[in-house]
């Protein structure tokens, strides 16, 4: 007999069906706190049309080829002899509930395979998370290609945000009306990637950031993943997402389990906006979530400063002029171990160069924290270079394929984490520094895609994946004060599963405010922004060439958490001054910053980007209103606000940001030129306040406080 049970989170409820064929879930939305499950099912009790097999296969959250479900099966798998690749599961017992934890066991005696689902949703949550576990109950060997989760979606739910990029542009949104059939989104980069990140909201027509029913859903996974939105033919939708398993890279012994990554959702009836704040507080609920109680300290990272010129005394140099400008971290990036003096080498060998640190680091570690900035190190333990130590003495150690010509990447190779002494080596190296110097930060990067991996005979991204996890959490467990950035070719490696271990992703090589601009705001759909790494550059951007003033450079890092990434030798001295003016101000505003509700604006007018935080009391907010290019109409339109309080009063005035250049067209708003304004919430969410005429690739803030 089919039975119903009922999560609630804080906005949402959740039905599911268990007790015969597999579990689904059959209704998750809006709070129905007075239903009755049973009521909710019949009332989505489907007709069978003609035409078709006469028991509809349902949506379930492992759907089953094996029952007549066409869209994608949630298993793929079979054993030698063929069998196993059709399973149908009934329930093996009922269902475990505990503290808004939910597990859900099936069987199919016939293909010996069995599994157990689990869904979380706390009450005091509104992310729904859920995870599979499959077991091989029989006596040969089960080979697995696909293990994912489906989740249904309304049919009001009609349009798709998703995300491509590409290094350097990290988070490029896509909208697409969803039509009949599918959208897949297949990441086999061994990485979370740059192109095909897990990610996807699916929202109502023209949903946007303040209005419309929105589902939100990620991959909380580092390596390859598989994400499909389907709408099939007779008007069901669901998505579904996994790990994308490569043929032949998981087999299963007898009586062996394999846990799939966690798949989070999210639903709001009120836009984009709400949904990203709802991972947001997922996050920050997390354990280890970096607090207000240890403000996140403002770095200067010395990648585009030095590159790998490292010279002791211009590093120390570098280091004064941090700690005069208000920096509390210097990270010292690549560059700095053996034979390190371009790509081409080193990766591997981690040990301090000789040449260029004759007497180790800890000259330049004593006087950075000397200075009382914490010494941070830039570290790619799953990297070799061929030309290493360690390549030439391991050269069996690498992530590849021994039969075929090895593909370099940046000059590099893939170290095999799974092999175990490959593994203990960089355990020992990593500890080795870690205990040796005074490091309280790693910035641990990961450069180039996996291509023919193969570890154990078998496609090893899943094996690297994990020992990645199993590193890192030795690493954290036995330093526990450490903090790691997560970075791969700056933002290729954001997911949730990698912030267990970490705890800042560096959101992309590109510092250049406008690029950054919207890498950023693509970002913020699943990050808050105490995790994103944002950096200011010299005046001509690295990346991009593009010449910007230190007033939009300095708004658009502001925002996330802060860092300084330029030649502070080769600033000017009033240069200097503002970078610390910048310092200050962002420290004042950053318990605001990093603990406030992340809003972004919609804007009818392409020309420019809003997006900031409001205190959670709502009591005052800090936005930044960037123009991003010149528009059709020569003044702008007015700045409407949005999650104010409609009741409370705000005094509305611009923050001073040091080091802005050009004018604001022939005369200011009247309010503007009076200093501020004094509105309520409702009225600057409605009328909204009018913007100064802006110069394109500038910024300004606006800051709003209570009013008496
Ligand atoms: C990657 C990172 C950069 C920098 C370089 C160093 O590209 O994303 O920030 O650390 O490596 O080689």
């Amino acid at each position: 007999m089919t039975e119903f049970l009922m999560m609630h989170g804080l906005t949402c409820s959740v039905v599911v069906s268990h007790g015969e064929g597999p579990p689904c879930v059959v209704y998750w939305g809006p709070s129905l706190p007075d239903d009755d499950p049973n009521e909710i099912a019949a009332a989505l009790g489907r007709p069978l049309p003609h035409a078709t097999i006469d028991v509809e296969a349902p949506v379930a959250l492992i759907p089953e080829l094996g029952s007549g479900f066409f869209g994608s099966p949630g298993i793929k798998g079979s054993r030698a002899d063929g069998s196993g690749w059709a399973p149908r599961f009934t329930e093996s017992k009922p269902p475990e509930l505990e503290d808004g934890l939910v597990r859900l066991f099936c069987e199919d005696e016939v293909a010996a395979l069995s599994y157990m689902v689990e869904l979380w949703l706390p009450s005091d949550r509104d992310v729904l998370a859920a995870r599979a576990s499959l077991t091989n109950a029989g006596n040969t060997d089960y080979s697995l290609s696909r293990l994912s989760l489906s989740l249904p979606l309304p049919t009001q739910v009609d349009e798709i945000l998703d995300f491509s990029g590409r290094w350097c542009d990290e988070f490029h949104p896509r909208r697409t009306e969803w039509e009949a059939g599918a959208i897949i989104n297949e990441n086999r980069r061994g990485r979370s990637s740059h192109d095909h990140v897990a990610v996807l909201f699916a929202g109502s027509s023209g949903f946007d950031e303040n209005h419309g029913e929105v589902y939100g859903f990620h991959l909380g996974w580092s390596g390859n993943s598989r994400l499909v939105a389907e709408r099939l033919s007779d008007g069901r939708r669901y998505l579904q997402a996994g790990e994308l398993l490569f043929a032949g890279e998981v087999s299963l012994d007898p009586g062996e389990t394999i846990t799939a990554p966690w798949l989070y959702g999210a639903y709001a009836a009120t836009g984009l906006g709400s949904v990203s704040r709802r991972f947001h507080d997922y996050l920050r609920a997390r354990e280890g979530h970096p607090t207000l109680d240890s403000p996140r300290k403002v770095l200067l990272n010395t990648w585009e400063a030095v590159y790998f010129d490292h010279d002791l005394p211009t590093l120390k140099r570098l280091a004064d002029v941090a700690a005069e400008v208000g920096a509390e971290r210097f990270v010292l990036d690549d560059g700095w171990f053996h034979r390190r003096d371009n790509d081409n080498a080193g990766l591997g060998d981690w040990w301090v160069d000789a040449t260029k640190y004759p007497d180790g680091l800890e000259p330049l570690v004593d006087h950075v924290t000397g200075l009382g900035l914490e010494f941070g190190l830039w570290v790619e333990p799953e990297m070799v270079n061929p030309d290493s130590d360690l390549y030439r003495n391991h050269p069996e150690w690498v992530l590849a394929d021994p039969a075929y010509e090895l593909v370099l990447g940046r000059n590099q190779l893939v170290l095999n984490l799974a092999h175990p002494d490959a593994y203990a080596y960089i355990f020992e190296k990593l500890d080795g520094l870690l205990t040796s110097l005074d490091i309280g930060y790693v910035k641990w990067d990961m450069n180039r895609d996996h291509v023919q991996p193969v570890h154990d005979g078998r496609p090893g991204t899943r094996a690297q994946t994990l020992a990645l996890y199993r590193l890192l959490e030795e690493l954290t467990t036995k330093h526990p004060d450490v903090e790691i950035e997560s970075c791969s070719s700056g933002g290729g490696r954001a997911d949730f599963e990698i912030l267990r271990h970490t705890r800042r992703i560096w959101t992309s090589d590109c510092n250049d405010a406008l690029e950054r601009q919207r890498i950023q705001r693509g970002f913020s759909m699943l990050f808050p922004p105490e995790l994103m790494g944002a950096h200011v550059g010299p005046h001509v951007s690295h990346t991009t060439r593009r010449t910007h003033d230190l007033g939009f450079r300095g708004a658009i890092a502001f925002m996330g958490h802060l860092g300084i990434e330029w030649n502070l030798l080769t600033a000017t001295d009033d240069e200097r001054a503002q970078v610390a003016e910048l310092v200050r101000l962002h420290k004042k505003f950053r318990p605001l910053i990093h603990g406030g509700d992340m809003v972004r604006l919609d804007s009818h007018d392409e020309a420019t980007m809003t997006q900031g935080v409001v205190s959670r009391d709502k009591v005052e907010a800090l936005f930044v209103y960037a123009r991003v290019t010149t528009a059709r109409s020569s003044v702008p339109d007015p700045v409407q606000f949005a999650y104010l309080d409609p009741d409370r009063k705000y005094r509305a005035q611009i923050l001073a940001l040091p080091g802005r250049s050009g004018d604001f067209g022939r005369t200011q708003p009247a309010w503007m030129a009076n200093g501020s304004v004094v509105l309520s919430g409702r009225a600057l969410m409605k009328v909204g306040i009018q913007p100064p005429v802006l110069d394109p690739e500038s910024a300004l803030l606006f800051h709003l406080t209570e009013a008496e």
